[in-house]
């Protein structure tokens, strides 16, 4: 397949909500290989389908270092069922080129998805790891959220995106969960 262009923040199709998919058709394999292709030419974590224009719930994530095998992880229709623990931790998106910035996330989470064979699965991903993090950065680009609507410090992150030129914040769409901001407090 082919590494595609990916949307830059600003673009309506990264705020849209996207489809769940209803069959494993050869368009979803093609755009699982796309997305594939795409997040290794672009050094990426991880890549959801919006960011290459397509607004179906689909997502890849590799959190493999340089000195180890590829291990690309697909996620079709997936659902976090648990999530415990917080953090505060510098994220990036490849739809936000170089700007990173400080966010709130989960330390904890399971996620039930389908395989790119259509098999159901389960995984959990542990003490604020680099998977943790991402599978809930990704599964947010479904929903048409993004990693600076969870900024710890709106401030910072409004300095990080002019710095690079990029729109402003969208304080309307900044989440507070008080369940995250709790946890938060009690560390
Ligand atoms: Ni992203």
């Amino acid at each position: 397949m082919s590494v595609k262009n990916v949307l830059k923040y600003g673009e309506k199709t990264l705020r849209e909500k996207s489809k769940e998919v209803h069959k494993i058709s050869k368009k979803i394999t093609d755009l699982v290989q796309d997305l594939l292709d795409t997040m290794y030419a672009k050094n990426g974590v991880g890549l959801a389908a919006p960011q290459i224009g397509v607004n179906l719930r689909v997502f890849v994530i590799d959190v493999s270092t340089n000195e180890e095998p590829l291990n690309p992880i697909v996620f079709i229709n997936p659902k976090i069922i648990k999530k415990s623990g917080a953090l505060v931790s510098e994220e990036g998106c490849l739809s936000f080129p170089e700007a990173y910035t400080k966010v709130k996330r989960y330390k904890n989470v399971m996620v039930k998805a389908m395989d790119i064979h259509g098999r159901s699965f389960v995984l959990e991903a542990k003490d604020g790891s680099l998977l943790a993090r991402a599978i809930q950065h990704e599964n947010d680009h479904l929903d048409g959220i993004l990693f600076i609507d969870h900024c710890a410090n709106r401030f910072e992150t409004e300095a990080a995106l002019e710095k690079f030129n990029l729109p402003p914040l969208e304080v309307d769409k900044i989440i507070e969960e008080p369940e995250l901001e709790k946890e938060l407090n009690d560390n």
